[in-house]
């Protein structure tokens, strides 16, 4: 299987980031639309995704109609916290994105968080299943995947030497991450690699060694495990600030 080398965007800070990437959201949601009726998205948790979700809630008021009725929109990972606890990455979407959208309730695909991790991963796991129509081993192919990446290269929740990075026939899973004392629920690295485009959103100079050793340095992806994200018939895409940047040789766009 032939995979696609990263597409590396540098942006000269993550105002201008977060503009072109709920731009790029639009494009992509509206030639899907228009192409198959929808418009599969995995959001990101943290907080480099904010601008982006702030970007989405205005567009509407931009005059540009957003098909929200055809979109669907999924969690990368979550925290095993409740939807009104600081911490959640739905939490934060419904606040700065979802409340200020059209959006019909069953297009909202939340982690359901209030079961425990297991049982909230293999639930999550049943509603991808029913979703997308999978039989036997197969994986879901989001339109877009949003991810973001730690300073110790992680992405989503798929951190470094977790059981989570071996998981090869499961779609999400709950992932015991000792280095930060929880556990998490997260999509797992065939669903990722299955997607038609994956967009790294990645921002500032805590970032910039670590971004270094993941786009220019040896494949060591226990450690790094956004390393391991290579869509096989997909699309990578790494857009990133000028401060993230700094270590990279790449011009700023
Ligand atoms: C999470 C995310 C995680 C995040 C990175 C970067 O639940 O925290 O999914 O993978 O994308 O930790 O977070 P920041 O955007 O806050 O730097």
């Amino acid at each position: 299987m032939v995979q696609t080398e990263a597409r590396i965007r540098i942006f000269s800070d993550p105002e201008q980031l977060g503009r072109a990437a709920g731009e790029e959201f639009l494009r992509r949601a509206r030639s899907a639309v228009g192409q198959c009726g929808r418009f599969t998205v995995a959001l990101s948790g943290g907080s480099t995704p904010r601008r982006v979700f702030r970007e989405l809630a205005a567009a509407d008021g931009r005059g540009e109609p957003v098909p929200w009725d055809r979109i669907h929109l999924f969690w990368g990972d979550e925290r095993a916290v409740a939807p009104d606890h600081p911490d959640s990455n739905f939490g934060s979407a419904r606040d700065i994105l979802l409340s200020r959208i059209e959006i019909p309730d069953q297009n909202i695909h939340r982690i359901p968080t209030e079961l425990e991790p297991g049982e909230a991963a293999a639930a999550y796991e049943g509603q991808l299943r029913g979703f997308f129509g999978l039989r036997g081993e197969e994986f879901p192919r989001f339109d877009l995947i949003l991810l973001g990446m730690g300073e110790d290269g992680h992405t989503a929740s798929l951190f470094p030497d977790t059981p989570a990075l071996r998981e090869t026939r499961r779609l999400v899973v709950a992932n015991r991450v000792e280095k930060i004392e929880a556990t998490r629920i997260t999509l797992t690295f065939p669903v990722l690699n299955g997607a038609a485009c994956v967009l790294f959103l990645v921002t500032g100079t805590g970032k910039a060694e670590t971004l270094r050793e993941v786009l220019r340095g040896r494949p060591r992806p226990d450690r790094l495990p956004a390393q391991a994200v290579r869509p096989g018939s997909g699309e990578l895409l790494w857009w990133v600030d000028a401060a993230a940047a700094a270590k990279l040789d790449d011009v700023v766009d």
